[in-house]
């Protein structure tokens, strides 16, 4: 985050939205206080309710209140810069109004013509937006034009290369922006400075020394009110398709020849594409059922509100993938994800190899544990290298220590992923989205699991999922979940 942007609309299809007000919104108050978006920029929100401009505002502040940006940080996106449009039934002629308010807006207050159009809306009705986009000749202007599309990008591979032809009619690979908002996380891109701007790390990651490495999302939250869409997707299209497989991407790639967007998403599908396609039996699916969190009880998924009976839908998955390229052949990732576990967790455990020869086994000691680096995502951001000390005194006995970096103790303010991805936008930086072949490649390796019924097995809420899928993790799993919270 450095520069101003340039002046631009910033168009939220979705504007009155969970997204919007959540999230985008926000995001845009903290990016102009913080002087990174030019107070020339406007922001026009559309969606179908009948609002007017005031409207809008109103809105826009209730939902900046909720998000704790204080009343006094709101700059710009308190008054005239915020708009709104009714987009109607979304037929042509409600584009073709959209188009003349834009040029009308641009006219008034002299903007060049730069246009980022947000699509926070149902995955239903992305194609006919996209279209409706172009059809009003929306999909290039005086200025700049840009497209930014949320997750899910398609429920399968099929769909996933059906809606990037259909993007592609109207949008070059150039103008799309597809979010995955893991990679806006700080501590998601300091992997690539862990790895690459540190000799220590790369000598050691490789096949040789890398015995396994377990890439972990746990949620503590439940379903929560988002039934209708977490039903039809589950755990698998929902967190290990985009999130997981990215962190899996960073952690696994080769190293790029320069940091900007082509080369590194270049090495990212180069990881994809060598990696098998996962088999089905080895994947363990898994259900929440009544558990407690955090000392209160909380119902099992099919009890959920808005959850048929008779739903199928995972809310847990354990996934091993194998890459075969020089660096990695044999070494096994698990991705694990689930909701409702035991508390949340994002981390990546990598495990080095024991050493080859037992030295203080003859001292009646084990060295029971190999090397590992646990990189913490969140919450508690940072990474910790841990290995064994000898214990003072006598008899003989090792334990096992941390070395560790905590993000709060030195950089308190993180910002929020969607800041970091919005400012991108504006500056066209694309190294943190999604490129189509990289959606594309992703669904070509769960493909199998999803056109195979595998069983469901359930956990209680609280729990860290099945123990059907106890084998697809690195073995000492307290040190992997509690260890260094703990301070042990
Ligand atoms: C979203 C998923 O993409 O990511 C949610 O749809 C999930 O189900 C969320 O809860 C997790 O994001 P974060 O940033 O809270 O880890």
């Amino acid at each position: 985050m450095s520069k101003l942007s340039e002046p631009s609309i910033y168009v939220i299809f979705g504007g009155t939205g969970d997204l919007s007000r959540r999230k985008l919104l926000p995001a845009l108050a903290r990016l102009a206080k913080s002087g990174h978006l030019n107070p020339r920029s406007h922001i026009m929100a559309v969606a179908i309710e009948p609002l007017d401009d005031d409207g809008f505002r109103k809105l826009a502040r209730e939902a900046l209140a909720a998000a704790g940006v204080p009343p006094e940080d709101v700059v710009l996106l308190g008054g005239d810069a915020l708009h709104y449009h009714g987009i109607g039934k979304g037929g042509p002629a409600d584009f073709q109004a959209l188009a003349k308010r834009l040029k009308d807006l641009e006219h008034t207050h002299d903007l060049p013509g730069n246009r980022a159009f947000y699509l926070a809306l149902p995955p239903q009705v992305f194609v006919s937006t996209i279209d409706g986009l172009g059809e009003a000749g929306l999909n290039k202007s005086e200025g700049w034009t840009r497209v930014i599309v949320e997750k899910p990008f398609g429920h399968d591979l099929a769909s996933a290369v059906e809606l990037n032809r259909q993007i592609h009619r109207w949008y070059d690979e150039k103008q799309i922006y597809r979010i995955d908002h893991y990679l806006g996380k700080e501590t998601v891109q300091n992997l690539m400075v862990l790895r690459f701007a540190n000799t220590i790390f790369e000598s050691v990651w490789n096949r040789d020394r890398v015995e396994a490495v377990q890439i972990t999302v746990a949620e503590d939250l439940g379903v929560g009110t988002r039934a209708g869409y977490y039903d039809r997707s589950g755990a698998l299209r929902d967190m290990i398709q985009n999130h997981l497989t990215q962190l899996f991407t960073l952690v696994a790639m080769e190293i790029p020849s320069a940091y900007e967007a082509e080369a590194i998403r270049y090495e990212k599908i180069k990881v994809l594409r060598s990696t098998r396609p996962v088999d089905p039996e080895a994947v363990v699916r898994g259900r929440y059922t009544a558990g407690t969190i955090d000392g209160k009880p909380v119902p099992g998924y099919l009890d959920e509100p808005g959850i048929a009976a008779t739903s199928k839908t995972e809310t847990f998955v354990g996934v091993p993938l194998y890459v075969d390229n020089w660096r990695w052949s044999g070494v096994p990732f698990y991705l694990r994800t689930g909701k409702r576990m035991g508390k949340r967790l994002s981390q990546i455990a990598v495990r080095l190899r024991p050493t080859p020869a037992a030295l203080f086994d003859s001292l009646g000691q084990q060295n029971e544990t190999a090397d590992a680096l646990l990189i913490r995502l969140q919450p508690d951001a940072g990474f910790s290298l841990h290995f064994d000390v000898k214990v003072p005194g006598s008899p003989f006995q090792t334990s096992r220590v941390p070395l560790g970096f905590r993000y709060s103790e030195r950089f308190p303010a993180i910002p929020e992923a969607y800041e970091t991805l919005l400012l991108d936008v504006l500056e066209g930086d694309q190294t943190l989205f999604v490129h189509a072949d990289e959606v594309e490649q992703s669904w070509r390796l769960y493909a199998p699991l999803l056109e195979t019924s595998t069983p469901l097995h359930g956990y209680p809420a609280g729990t860290w999922g099945p123990p059907e899928a106890d084998h697809l993790a690195i073995p000492d799993t307290d040190l992997w979940q509690e260890s260094w919270s703990n301070g042990k």
